[in-house]
């Protein structure tokens, strides 16, 4: 063709199938769940198949070898600078084939922006979270153009579990109209990630993005942030394949899935999308580029209180 005017290939959708629940029982359950107290109905909502065990009483494995943030200086005040204490128990950690790093429930970190870095590590580390994790608020400390908050990078097998919670703090950024917003946890370049249980919330842009990764599971996963709080997607995918999201709650104020170039292989089943931008492909072809996606599942997903529900956004072409 010459005129070569689509120069964005979506090839291979085989499924992208929205199950809307407006009976009754879906409307109350959805409303129920925005009360204080629905917990228990959340929890029976979303995870009928896992019954009472799930998704936080996964025992820590016996063999495991545990590295204990308190063990390395941190003071989980939620004043003190804890990013030296993280950065050495992970060290210890990634040392060790499937050991343990543990974040312990009833404290308060304040970590400045860290990788947690892989090329050198030892595969199958598990990241307990059962304590919170603040950022910085908005301020002269942060870098510009920072791209991410907290970032796990090159790891073959990486777990983050438990009931813990990812605090961006990210209001002070949401007013600023312009510049480079930092996600607040990214993974980049890794393969069998598993994220489960935690809370990630109020983050500074996007909450969690995939990038570069293979068999991706998410489960269980609560997403937070006011519904009118700018570029706030849920989870961002980008060229990663082998991605399911299921039993997973997105509130947030732009995409609750956004799914971008190079994905393939993407089931999201079971989530509960709303506020936010509903679920999206895209945009793709920005400036001319191609842009491939394929084989996207969405099914037995309820979304409400929406922009829209389902989507695909391209780039116009444009002629030079
Ligand atoms: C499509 O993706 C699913 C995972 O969501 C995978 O199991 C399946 O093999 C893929 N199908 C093709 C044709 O690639």
């Amino acid at each position: 063709m010459k005129n070569q005017s689509m120069k964005i290939c979506m090839f291979a959708i085989l499924t992208f199938v929205l199950v809307w629940f407006l009976q009754h029982e879906g409307v109350n359950a959805t409303r129920g769940m925005q009360q204080r107290g629905g917990s228990r109905l959340l929890k029976e909502t979303f995870y009928p198949r896992y019954g009472e065990t799930f998704p936080n009483a996964l025992p820590y494995r016996k063999t495991s070898t545990i590295f204990n943030v308190l063990s390395f200086g941190a003071k989980g005040d939620g004043t003190s600078d804890d990013t030296k204490a993280f950065e050495g128990a992970w060290l210890a950690a990634c040392k060790l084939e499937a050991s343990t790093m543990v974040v312990p429930k009833g404290s308060v970190f304040l970590i400045k922006p860290i990788s947690f870095s892989g090329p050198n590590c030892e595969s199958n580390i598990v990241f307990q979270l059962d304590g919170t994790i603040i950022a910085p608020k908005r301020s002269g400390s942060w870098e510009s153009g920072l791209l991410q908050w907290l970032e796990f990078t090159k790891l073959n097998g990486i777990t983050i579990r438990g009931s813990g919670v990812i605090d961006g703090q990210g209001s002070g950024w949401w007013s600023e109209s312009s510049g480079t917003k930092p996600t607040a946890l990214r993974f980049y370049g890794s393969s069998d990630v598993t994220v489960t249980g935690i809370t990630i919330q109020n983050s500074q842009q996007t909450h969690l993005k995939f990038d570069n990764c293979q068999s991706v599971q998410v489960f269980g996963v609560t997403v937070s942030s006011p519904g009118d709080s700018p570029n706030t997607d849920g989870i961002h995918l980008q060229n990663s394949q082998d991605v399911t999201i299921h039993s997973t709650k997105l509130a947030c104020g732009d995409d609750c899935v956004s799914i971008q170039t190079g994905c393939s292989g993407v089931n999201i089943q079971n989530v509960d999308c709303g506020p936010g931008h509903g679920i999206s492909i895209g945009s793709l072809g920005k400036d001319n580029t191609r842009a491939c996606v394929s084989n996207i599942t969405v099914r037995d997903t309820k979304i409400h209180d929406t922009m829209t529900g389902v989507r695909i956004k391209t780039w116009q072409v444009i002629n030079s």
